[in-house]
């Protein structure tokens, strides 16, 4: 029913693709569907459905206990709310290891609501980036730190530091355009790499904790309203204080009643 309603709208994700912008691109994550109203009412350009979800919402120590069915179902929420501003749905860990099985994850995020998919990875998924886009769905690229890789990675890291690295995560964002993704998140790496990609990508780049230097920023909604007080990462900045709002309202109906 809700979906009959709120059509998925791919090209809210390709009109983000052109660098030729008055303003930055601006995106936050949302899980549920007031928070997905209030960031449309604002005028975000790009609602993310991120698999940190599992993190923030679900109190996994890491991304990679998310599901297809848990991504689809925070996806079908947010659906409802958002009347302009692309909605973006993450690929959750392992839901994209084959072409085919990227086709089928993505086509279930599609029909959830998602306007176009993200997906972590660099020159080895290849294969299924081109096979989600030949099916006509928007990818958004994602390569630097990648969550969903934290055990391999051994905790969370800066990116782009030794020449190898800086050279790898270049050489993909590279690859990442050439297969068509419209944008790339890049996360965590080095400012100067940053700006390497953003002046080379013709496609924007979106940062997280990856400096100024990007064509947009993207930020975990409980970052910006201190509603995840139990960590912060270092690049995030609060902008109010959500956790202390709650528990004062908590505090003030145990007095009244
Ligand atoms: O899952 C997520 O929240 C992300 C970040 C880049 C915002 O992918």
């Amino acid at each position: 029913m809700v979906n009959q309603i709120h059509q998925s709208q791919p090209s809210r994700v390709t009109a983000l693709s052109s660098k030729d912008r008055d303003t930055p691109i601006s995106a936050l994550t949302a899980y549920d569907y007031p928070t997905a109203r209030i960031l449309d009412e604002n005028g975000i350009d790009l609602i993310l459905v991120g698999d940190s979800l599992g993190m923030v919402v679900l109190g996994h120590n890491d991304t990679t206990n998310v599901t297809i069915d848990m991504m689809v179902h925070h996806t079908s929420a947010c659906r409802p709310a958002i009347n302009n501003a692309a909605l973006v749905a993450d690929l959750p860990y392992e839901s994209y290891e084959t072409p085919k099985q990227a086709i089928a994850s993505s086509n279930s995020l599609i029909q959830a609501g998602a306007d176009g998919i993200k997906l972590e990875g660099g020159s080895e998924i290849i294969p299924q980036i081109t096979a989600i886009i030949e099916t006509s769905i928007p990818v958004i690229g994602h390569i630097g730190f990648l969550p969903q890789s934290i055990e391999s990675e051994g905790g969370y890291k800066k990116k782009g530091k030794s020449s190898d690295e800086y050279s790898k995560i270049l050489s993909d964002a590279i690859c990442l355009e050439k297969a068509g993704v419209a944008a790339v998140v890049l996360e965590s790496i080095v400012s100067d790499l940053a700006a390497e990609i953003t002046e080379t990508l013709k496609i924007p780049t979106i940062g997280i904790g990856s400096g100024t230097n990007c064509d947009g920023q993207i930020r975990v909604i409980h970052d910006i309203t201190g509603n995840f007080p139990w960590f912060t990462p270092p690049f995030a900045k609060p902008l109010c204080n959500i956790a202390d709002e709650i528990s004062s309202a908590v505090k003030k109906y145990i007095r009244s009643i």
